[in-house]
């Protein structure tokens, strides 16, 4: 069945990733229509048919690089859509220490491309997906919002924070675009259908996939990062945030950006769970929810790692109405069950 003609439109570029497909789910829940732009050179063009297993519909999908000025232009005349949730961008922290120029000319140009077409076709709506590693390894915790940002530790992070910056600039000189960017710390989880997920490509950074490889037996062993940091159990302390309930809150962030009758505005905003997991916290969790022991060893810390960072995500509630639902067991049971379905 192709996509209706009534609901309003939401171009979502990266649209085939990890957050992205997940946020495409919950537009759709949402009374939405989104429209994907993804040129699958971080993605697989599986998370469609997975898609549509959910939906039982196709979603309408642009396989575009969307620092294609043309091709973008195009899109945006073709479809008029009601806002622009940007995820596309290179994410891995140690590839873009070694490629820094890749990063920013990817990361940067492709935001200030929507920055330009937005305005010539009167969209005004941008959600900006940016990544609580602005903050670096924080004086206080939990952070908040007006919790200064650290020098980046990785030029991905920087773009992160140029990002902001350029969002903020641009709406200080009236740039007729209302964006919000938001903050997000550790994105964990899939859906619970198992039809879409994480897919990491080659061997994961990420502890949740390193955990779930580990239990499929594709990994030998998972290495911990350290137990001598100050925390109750000696291991690095990060917010875990659900893939469901992230995807929730940019739909929650868009209705909001409709709303204002603003010309142009910016707001940043924390979206975790509140809660600080230790990583010993987290094998525990996901041994005793799927009953596999999980072969770790303690090795060093690994460079770049903050001790721990978590979120005050009082913000989101009061400005958003929203807050993460899902347990972390109930993350990592679906993280499970992806890792079980890709392995079949
Ligand atoms: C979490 C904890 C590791 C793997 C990164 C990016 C951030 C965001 C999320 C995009 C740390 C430990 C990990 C392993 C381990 N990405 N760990 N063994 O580094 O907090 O954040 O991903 O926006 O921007 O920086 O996430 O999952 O890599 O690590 O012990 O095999 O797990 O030391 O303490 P991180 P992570």
């Amino acid at each position: 069945m192709t996509p209706t003609g009534t609901s309003p439109k939401i171009l979502v570029t990266g649209g085939a990733g990890f957050i992205g497909s997940h946020t495409v789910v919950s537009l759709v829940e949402a009374g939405f229509e989104p429209v994907i732009v993804d040129d699958f050179s971080n993605s697989e063009r599986s998370a469609l048919d997975g898609l549509r297993a959910i939906l039982g519909r196709d979603v309408t999908c642009y396989p575009v690089d969307c620092n294609d000025a043309v091709a973008m232009d195009d899109i945006f005349q073709k479809e008029s859509p009601l806002g622009v949730i940007h995820f596309a961008a290179y994410k891995a922290v140690g590839e873009s220490v070694a490629k820094p120029l890749k990063y920013y000319r990817n990361n940067l140009d492709s935001l200030l491309l929507l920055l330009e077409l937005m305005p010539k076709h009167n969209v005004k709506n941008l959600v900006f997906s940016s990544s609580c590693t602005v903050y670096g390894q924080p004086e206080q915790l939990p952070v908040t919002e007006e919790t200064p940002r650290l020098p980046a530790q990785s030029p991905y992070g920087n773009t992160k924070a140029i990002g902001e910056d350029i969002l903020r600039d641009a709406v200080r000189a009236n740039v007729p675009v209302k964006a919000m960017a938001l903050r997000y710390f550790n994105p964990i989880g899939a859906h619970p259908s198992a039809q879409i997920g994480e897919l990491p490509l080659g061997v994961p950074a990420n502890l949740v996939p390193f955990i779930t490889q580990t239990a499929a037996g594709i990994r030998s062993s998972l290495t911990v990062y350290g137990n001598d940091y100050h925390t109750p159990d000696g291991t690095c302390i990060r917010d875990y945030i659900d893939v469901m309930d992230l995807a929730d809150a940019h739909v929650q962030a868009l209705r909001k950006l409709n709303e204002d009758t603003a010309e142009a505005s910016y707001d940043v905003i924390n979206i975790g769970t509140g809660r600080g997991e230790t990583v010993l916290n987290v094998i525990k969790t996901f041994e005793q929810e799927t009953g596999v022991d999980l072969n770790y060893v303690i090795g060093p810390r690994r460079p770049g790692d903050v001790e721990q960072v978590y979120a005050d995500v009082s913000k989101a509630n009061t400005v958003l109405g929203w807050t993460a639902r899902r347990s972390l067991a109930e993350s990592l049971r679906d993280a499970w069950r992806w890792q079980q379905k890709l392995s079949l």
